[in-house]
């Protein structure tokens, strides 16, 4: 398998996967990269993702796409099959009393480009602007009924952590 490129803007990932003997061997070429403003095309794009992420998810509006992407600290990642956005992640990066620390939200593909190497693609590339952007640490959460994202992080070296989840919902 190879997966190339840091972003900066852009990069170019080519991957391809073999799954064993006798398995189906995959090739996928897809574009990552990081979304640079929000625009219509995007919304329409998370708008129908997020529900693949999470039914009950909110579909950004507008106003919160512009926000998130004047965040320095919040990275947007597109997964491109030509025009066709197939997936995207966050990554945001920041700094704590003892060191920076990266963390990744809302990993999504479309259904119909599931198991392809798109999701891998897009956590390789939200741990290269982690690194890039000095991140000591990469931390990310996912429920325990997720299947293919708790086969994905572990094969990326991702490790669980014995450490309690909590939430203080405020809105
Ligand atoms: C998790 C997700 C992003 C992975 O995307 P993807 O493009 O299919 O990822 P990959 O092709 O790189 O495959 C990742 C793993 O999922 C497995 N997988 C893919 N589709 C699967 C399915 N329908 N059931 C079980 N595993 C599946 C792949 O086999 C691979 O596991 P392996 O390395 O053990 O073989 C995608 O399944 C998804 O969007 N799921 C719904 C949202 C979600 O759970 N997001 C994660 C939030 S933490």
């Amino acid at each position: 398998m190879s997966c190339q490129g840091l972003i900066s803007g852009v990069s170019l990932s080519a991957m391809g996967r073999g799954l064993g003997r006798g398995a189906t061997f995959y090739w996928v070429n897809v574009r990552i990269e990081s979304a640079a403003e929000a625009t219509p095309e995007l919304q329409k794009a998370l708008a129908a993702l997020m529900p693949q992420l999470n039914p009950s998810l909110q579909v950004p509006s507008l106003d919160h796409l512009k926000a998130m992407v004047a965040d320095p600290a919040v990275t947007l990642l597109l997964a491109r099959d030509g025009s066709e956005i197939l997936g995207t992640a966050a990554v945001v990066v920041y700094t704590t009393p003892i060191w920076v620390k990266a963390r990744i939200e809302d990993v999504v593909v479309d259904q119909a480009a599931r198991g392809r190497g798109v999701g891998e693609a897009l956590v390789k590339e939200c741990i290269e602007v982690a690194r890039h952007r000095g991140a000591a640490v990469v931390e990310l959460q996912s429920a325990r009924s997720r299947e293919a994202a708790n086969r994905l992080y572990p094969r990326l070296g991702f490790e669980l952590r014995d450490s309690n989840v909590y939430r203080l919902t405020l809105r």
